[in-house]
């Protein structure tokens, strides 16, 4: 339980437990995935493997779905799926961060977590000052502010959007990227450069050879795996030509060779975004101990009202994805753990003809669907997930131009409109493969094993529980598998 003072936005104690019994009481609460206690969740930080578990932290305003003065909100796990809630990691309780501790990442050292943040502060006058700081936690969870900020300033040429510090060990000490805007109101990287983690000294700007109209990097995240580098960002305001994407905002990334750390040069120069869905943004990686580099992303947007805001609460994260490189491109599938949820299976090979297929064994709300195409001469090939009689979420592959496409203009509770109700993906090699783990409010859809994801919000009845498969101008033959999951 906590309260606030009003300088945080808080409320009385009375508010807070009325703000708690909300939430309980709110329809669309999520069954496996990290979401709020109450209030608004988005970035995940400070991930990491630590002292034999795994910690995530996340934004976190607590006193209801907008986005006030942040704190970072603590849960570890051993597995990656039983989550233990830890509360409050870091409150906005100093000068310089008294505007919210937004987001950063953390590192391992001498055997404590050394978490690195933005304290974003402002005056009286509300005029934004950012600084890079640190906090560091201990083996027995006391984590502990530094009483100053490591970076106080943004450097000559950068505005006060200068935040959310990633740090890595480079090949001559550990290095920090920070997203900042320039004074030309330009989006860019910015690197640090340190050998103990408190002092650190600026080397420059990341020099990409990509171009963009982006005004803002926001979170971010660069690291190196079989051979490549790969620089993940979210780079805000860029022309919907860039990306073709419909969405406000969104998370990408570059590939290339490994950054040469003395010129702060990266070649890579093809922008891919990361996620096709509607809801996917300021996603977060590390190694975890397998050597897996692991992701979570937030499951939401900024600037975007859903409809769980009535109920007191916002968001969710993704669940951890694993990502590998294939072909010079990324890509993401649930990490193997997720395979412990699985409960009661069904299992059937199907063939359709012009025709639709559906059991009451497939429906459900909170399970793990295996789709794996074993011929299709149809022209169409959907699958509608979470329907009844006026809902339903569909995913719709059509041959011809081996698009993938997800509609939600009939997922159930409205939102979002001005940014439409389908997303794309052009499929290359054609559908072979499509997983999806419903929850109560959220699909994940990864096709072809991790080639591309589509992470979406739905807000759809309880009883819309249904699984149609529909092959139009043809055939499809394909093997069916679905668990449900652990709630
Ligand atoms: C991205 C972001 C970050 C910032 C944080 C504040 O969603 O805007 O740039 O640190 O959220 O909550």
């Amino acid at each position: 339980m906590i309260t606030g003072n009003t300088k945080s936005g808080g409320i009385s104690k009375e508010e807070y437990l009325d703000l708690e019994k909300k939430v309980q009481n709110s329809p669309w609460r999520q069954s496996f995935h990290i979401q709020p206690v109450t209030g608004l969740l988005n970035d995940p930080n400070g991930l990491a493997w630590y002292n034999g578990f795994y910690h995530v932290f996340y934004q976190w305003f607590p006193f209801g779905p907008v986005h006030g003065t942040k704190y970072w909100y603590h849960l570890r796990s051993r597995d990656l799926i039983y989550w233990e809630d830890l509360g409050i990691g870091l409150a906005p309780d100093q000068s310089f961060d008294s505007h919210g501790v937004y987001s950063g990442s953390s590192m391992r050292k001498d055997g404590l977590l050394y978490l690195f943040y933005t304290g974003n502060h402002r005056d009286d006058d509300w005029v934004r000052h950012s600084s890079q700081c640190l906090a560091v936690m201990d083996q027995e969870g006391r984590i502990v502010k530094m009483t100053s900020p490591l970076i106080p300033d943004p450097p000559a040429g950068i505005t006060e959007h200068f935040r959310d510090p990633k740090v890595w060990k480079g090949k001559t000490g550990y290095l920090m990227i920070t997203g900042a805007q320039k004074l030309s109101q330009t989006g860019t990287a910015l690197i640090y450069q340190s050998s103990d983690l408190i002092q650190w000294d600026y080397l420059g700007e990341l020099k990409v050879s990509w171009k963009t109209k982006a005004y803002m990097w926001e979170c971010p995240d660069y690291f190196e795996t079989e051979g490549h580098g790969i620089l993940i960002m979210c780079p805000q305001g860029m022309e919907k030509e860039e990306s073709g994407n419909s969405n406000i905002y969104e998370a990408g990334y570059l590939i290339g060779n490994p950054m040469n750390e003395e010129t702060l040069t990266f070649d890579g120069s093809r922008y891919e975004r990361l996620d096709y869905g509607f809801d996917f943004y300021a996603p977060q990686t590390f190694l975890d101990p397998l050597g897996r580099r692991i992701l979570f992303g937030w499951m939401g947007l900024p600037e975007i009202l859903y409809p769980t805001d009535r109920y007191g609460w916002a968001h969710c994260l993704t669940i951890p994805r694993e990502l590998t490189v294939v072909n010079g491109r990324l890509r993401q599938n649930p990490v193997k753990e997720m395979e412990q949820m699985r409960r009661e299976a069904v299992c059937e090979t199907i063939l359709m003809e012009d025709e639709s297929y559906q059991d009451v064994r497939f429906y459900g709300r909170h399970y793990e669907l295996l789709v794996q195409i074993m011929d299709q001469t149809a022209g169409v090939f959907e699958i509608s997930v979470r329907q009844n009689k006026q809902e339903q979420t569909m995913i719709r592959y059509s041959r011809n131009d081996q698009m993938i496409c997800v509609d939600r203009s009939a997922s159930g509770e409205v939102f979002a409109e001005d940014y439409g109700f389908l997303r794309k993906a052009k499929l290359e090699g054609g559908l072979k493969e499509v997983r999806i783990f419903s929850d109560e409010s959220s699909l994940e859809i990864f096709i072809n094993q991790g080639e591309v994801s589509f992470s979406l919000r739905i807000f759809p009845h309880r009883l819309s529980e249904e699984t149609v498969f529909t092959a139009r101008e043809g055939s499809v033959k394909a093997s069916i598998q679905k668990w449900n999951l652990r709630v």
